[in-house]
């Protein structure tokens, strides 16, 4: 069903030009320099956001998207840059000194991500376990006290909003089972590399999840918006890096499915405007939970109408492997910053 839902998705939507008002606001979008973030960043200006921050690896870069968002938008002063390497631990706490200084933050679009199918290292993960993965939520869980902050502050409902992917449903994370899954994942010896970029954003749904349960009040309203979203298969840079058979692949689907950028770009624009009622949800096309394929839910319970979501996700096993894994990433945390866990209660 989910693969229908995929390329009904592609073939038959056309998310929405995005209208929400983001007056006052400032918002954290992460690998804002090009692709899907870059114009997220175009469509928040032009919806009248007081400032947009771009956090990038390379700050030429940056700047040279500053340059062109602010002339495109006419929101001259409206963009400012830091520096940001998801791969890097040391980077990611050094962004969080900065963001403190920020008097208001309104929402993160946690979107800097990689596809490789190459095992590389990097801080002692796997590139796309680092970046994609424990980066972003290491970077999700110091940005939470910012956001409370502000909140308290501004009186604002803050949102985390993390760009995950359909591609999810390609994987059902049966190395959960393991004792220790992140260390097996991690062993080149028995990493599937083939899998690796499905499995990152499997695990940052599960685990986006899991963090919207901790960041919720005893009644269930969130303190913190968090949700996860997949922009469609969008023409991007995204799969520069892929080769042999892949890159063909990706590149014959690119030409016959994909989602103009900006198109795509419409879906994270949409779950950073969300309020509560997005808090622990997937969103596809710009919706909360996808959309009904032809009114069915093949498979689903009966009252159940989220077809986008793979059924390993919604499944008993999926909410055991959910909360398995946030125990392990909250013990990789606490590795990297001591105390990190207690940001969520
Ligand atoms: N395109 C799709 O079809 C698609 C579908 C589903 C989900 N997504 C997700 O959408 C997000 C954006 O991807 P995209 O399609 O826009 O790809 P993209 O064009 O390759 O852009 C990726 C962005 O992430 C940044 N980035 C990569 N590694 C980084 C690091 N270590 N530190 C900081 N920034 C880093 C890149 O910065 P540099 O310029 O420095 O490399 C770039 O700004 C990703 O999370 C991706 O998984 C994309």
């Amino acid at each position: 069903m989910a693969a229908l839902s995929f390329l009904y998705s592609q073939l038959f939507v056309t998310p929405p030009i995005p209208t929400h008002d983001f007056t006052e606001q400032t918002i954290i979008i992460t690998g804002g320099n090009r692709g899907l973030g870059y114009e997220a960043a175009r469509h928040i200006l032009r919806l009248n956001a007081a400032r947009v921050i771009l956090a990038v690896r390379s700050i030429s870069s940056g700047q040279t998207a500053k340059e062109t968002l602010e002339r495109d938008t006419k929101r001259w002063g409206a963009v400012d840059v830091y520096e940001l390497d998801m791969a890097s631990h040391a980077s990611v706490q050094a962004f969080v000194m900065e963001m403190k200084t920020v008097n208001r933050l309104d929402a993160v679009l946690l979107n800097a991500g990689i596809f490789t199918q190459d095992f590389v290292l990097q801080d002692g993960y796997e590139s796309t376990l680092a970046v994609n993965v424990v980066h972003t939520f290491l970077l999700a869980a110091l940005l939470v006290p910012v956001l409370r902050r502000a909140a308290e502050a501004h009186g604002i409902l803050p949102r985390l909003s993390i760009v995950a992917s359909d591609r999810h449903v390609m994987n059902n994370l049966p190395e959960w089972k393991e004792e220790n899954t992140f260390r097996v994942l991690n062993d080149p010896k028995r990493a599937k590399m083939s899998q690796r970029y499905p499995v990152s954003k499997l695990l940052q749904i599960l685990l986006a999840r899991a963090m919207a349960k901790r960041l919720a009040d005893a009644n269930g309203k969130p303190v913190i918006v968090v949700n996860s979203l997949t922009p469609g298969y969008t023409n991007s840079g995204l799969m520069n890096n892929a080769h042999g058979v892949t890159a063909l692949a990706g590149a014959l689907l690119a030409k016959a499915i994909a989602r103009k950028t900006e198109v795509g770009s419409r879906t994270l624009v949409a779950a950073v405007s969300m309020g509560a009622e997005s808090h622990g949800k997937y969103m596809n096309d710009s919706e909360i939970d996808g959309y009904v394929f032809l009114s069915v839910c093949v498979r689903c319970p009966a009252n159940e109408t989220r077809p986008a979501l793979s059924p390993f996700v919604r499944s008993e096993d999926g909410a055991k492997a959910q909360e398995k894994m946030w125990k392990e990433l909250l013990d990789i945390l606490e590795n990297r910053v001591a105390g990190i866990s207690r940001v969520f209660g």
